[in-house]
Parts: C-alpha cells; structure tokens; sequence
C-alpha cells in the first residue's frame, strides 16, 4: 500500500480547528507543527558521542490552541489518536505511563526556566505515524515545546529546545534516548539532511541527490525504547568503553581485541564501523557516488541485525527485498526491535521498487508493507493563526 500523506499543512490543519470547535467551542489562536525524522544513517551511534545522519520528513504532528478562561489550572487536551487528557500548570508527582508524560515533561521544564504558561485548550493530530520508528514522541515534544514557546513568548535556541526535550523524554518518559531525535526534529531544514556529531553537537548541512527518492516502509512491528532493549545496548556500549578506557568514538576496530566479552565487543565492533561509514556516506554523497552510499546503507543493516542484534525478521526480510527490488541502498532506521526501514531508490525506478517489494515482502509470507514517499522537512515551529 502506498500512502499519499502530502496534503498541506493547512489541509492537514482542518480537522484539528474542527475538533477545537466542536470539543471546547473555540476558534483556534495558536498553531504548530514538527515533523517526524528518518536516520539515512549512523543508529545507535548517538549515545557514545558518534555520528548520524537524519533529515526532518513531511509526516506531521500539529497542534491547534486557543486560551481557556473557565477557572482550572489546567490545559485540557484532545488527541483523535490517543483520547482526552488535562495537564496541570501545578506540576503533577505521578506518571501516567503514556502519551501525556512526554508533555507534562515539557511543560514542567520550561515552566522551570521561568516561562508563564497560561490554561489553554489544545488539539493533538497530524499524519506521523506513532510507533513507526520515525520518532513520534520526539515530534510530539519538540510541537509542544514550539507552540509553548509561541504562547509565552519565552523562546529557546533550536539546541537548547532539543536538549529540553531529551530531559523530558529521560525523567517524565523514563525512556534513556540520546540526542538523535530531538536534534533531528528540530535542526531539520527543507532539501537536507543533517551530519550531527553528537560529540560537540553540531549539525553540518548535506544535500541530498536530486534522482534519488526516499521511501520509508513500515514493517507493522512494533517497538517501545521504553522496554528493555535500548537500555540494555546503552548499557554494553557503556560496558565497551569502560574496557578500552575512552569513548568507542575515538577507538579503532584493531582495539577490539581488548574487549572480553563476545558480546560487548560485537556491539562495539558495530559503533566503530557505523562512525566510519557515516563519514563515508557522506563523502560518497559528495563526490554524487550513490552506489557507494547505498552500500555503506546495506552495511549498516548487515551490522545492526548481526553486531548489534537490533533488527527483526521483517525488518530483514524488507531489506533484502529492497535489495532484489533495485534499491541503491536500504537499512533499518531508528531504534529498531521493529519500525521502519529506510531506502535509497532512483527517482525513475520507484514503480518498479514499488511492485517487487510488495511481492517479495507478500511471498515471505507477511502482510503488505506500508510504503512512504517522504522528501526533507523543516523543523518544528509555530504561528499565530489570524
Ligand atoms: C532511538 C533513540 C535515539 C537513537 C536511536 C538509534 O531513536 O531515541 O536517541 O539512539 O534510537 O540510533
């Protein structure tokens, strides 16, 4: 199936006016918006100062708000997705274990910094994809924070918003992300992608290949960062580390030897290489060698399903049907344990890619895959609506 997610922002917008009608009987005064991010490259590399690769998508969360005067202390919420819900402006001491943590989170910090958020009424909605591996819960952060921002007037740099957000993930979520996310949904700029060294935490602009297309598939499986996996790869990347006495970013694969542990060190082994190949996809993409980048993009899948044991069986299975369907390149994306995968397609052959996938993905015995068209997006902002 291949879905068709690019209406306009303002089309997009619709629903969500309405609902804020219809639900708290208001005219919307406030809005925002922050998109997904898909890493072309560089996963599981952002914890231990390493490189990666994203650009912002056009799959949309959005948000509608207008001020609320009815006495409560309180943002009343409406999501289409994920129900009602109400945030104090008092702070609240218990977690639900859901969406509403990742705000109440937000608010809580910048209500920190000293911003004066007011009651308000808000609708949630958006064509993104929750769950999908193209980081939701970051986009939802980084709208709110946006449109926070837009409401108090209380404005923090694009770096400083990010880092935010991440806290608000690690002690309102419980969920231990690094920086990728965050950085990705808020640094993300229209035609690029961007090289984050999450080390001094810069953000380089690359261009992307005119005749290349980037489809994101979805492979229905489910993930949650919050379970046990991710914690448990911080935690051998950590271990990694601890054994060759510095960072896996300033380590060479001859170092491995020093690691004990089989298993350690394959996870090590993985991070080492997955640096080096960022740097070169990006020197390939420069030099317009999209065979080489596509390479070092079935490498890194190759290493995050053997060395990194992130992957899925149908994670895997689409990448090799990517690979037999013409992709110049395709690799899982994101967290993993399921998610999406990522691939590089030349711009004249997307039908072609299209059918074989399907077919192949069907005759393996799944379902039909989702398939994505998506090009690079801006970061998340917010506007005042006339
Ligand atoms: C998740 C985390 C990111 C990053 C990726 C893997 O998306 O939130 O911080 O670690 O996994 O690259």
């Amino acid at each position: 199936m291949t879905e068709s997610h690019n209406p306009s922002l303002t089309a997009l917008l619709a629903p969500l006016e309405t609902a804020l009608g219809s639900r708290f009987e208001k005219e919307p005064i406030w809005a925002a918006a922050a998109p997904g991010r898909v890493n072309i490259i560089g996963d599981h590399t952002d914890y231990s100062e390493g490189l990666a690769l994203p650009m912002g998508i056009d799959l949309y969360t959005l948000m509608v708000a207008a001020p609320r005067d009815d006495g409560p202390q309180a943002i009343r919420v409406f999501s289409a997705e994920e129900g009602e819900a109400e945030l104090s402006l008092r702070g609240s001491e218990s977690r639900r274990g859901d969406w509403t943590d990742y705000l109440d989170g937000v608010l809580a910090l910048y209500q920190e910094l000293g911003a004066a958020v007011p009651p308000f009424d808000l609708v949630i909605g958006g064509d993104l994809p929750l769950g999908a591996g193209l980081s939701s819960s970051a986009s939802l952060e980084l709208c709110f924070a946006a449109l926070i921002e837009r409401i108090t007037g209380h404005a923090l740099p694009p770096l400083d918003r990010a880092l935010l957000c991440q806290r608000a993930e690690h002690d309102y979520a419980g969920v231990p992300c690094g920086i990728l996310d965050q950085f990705a949904v808020s640094f993300a700029k229209e035609h690029i992608a961007m090289l984050l060294d999450c080390r001094d935490q810069s953000v380089t602009e690359v261009r992307l290949p005119d005749d290349v297309r980037v489809a994101i598939v979805d492979s229905g499986v489910r993930h949650a960062l919050g379970d046990g996996g991710y914690a448990e790869r911080r935690a051998q990347v950590e271990t990694a580390q601890n054994s060759l006495g510095k960072s896996l970013r300033d380590s060479g694969l001859e170092e491995l030897t020093l690691i004990p542990d089989n298993r350690v060190r394959q996870r090590a082994q993985h991070v080492i290489s997955e640096n080096s190949r960022v740097t070169a996809f990006v020197e390939a993409l420069s030099a317009n060698d999209e065979v080489t980048a596509g390479q070092l993009m079935y490498e890194s899948h190759r290493s995050l399903s053997r060395d990194f044991a992130v992957s899925c069986i149908e994670l895997d299975t689409l990448v090799t049907a990517a690979q037999n369907a013409g992709a110049l390149g395709a690799r899982m994306t994101g967290g993993g344990f399921g998610g999406s995968m990522v691939a590089f397609v030349d711009r004249a052959k997307t039908v072609a890619f299209e059918k074989a996938l399907t077919a192949e993905f069907r005759t393996a015995g799944f379902t039909e895959p989702t398939i994505r068209w998506v090009t690079a997006a801006a970061g998340a902002r917010s506007w005042t609506l006339t």
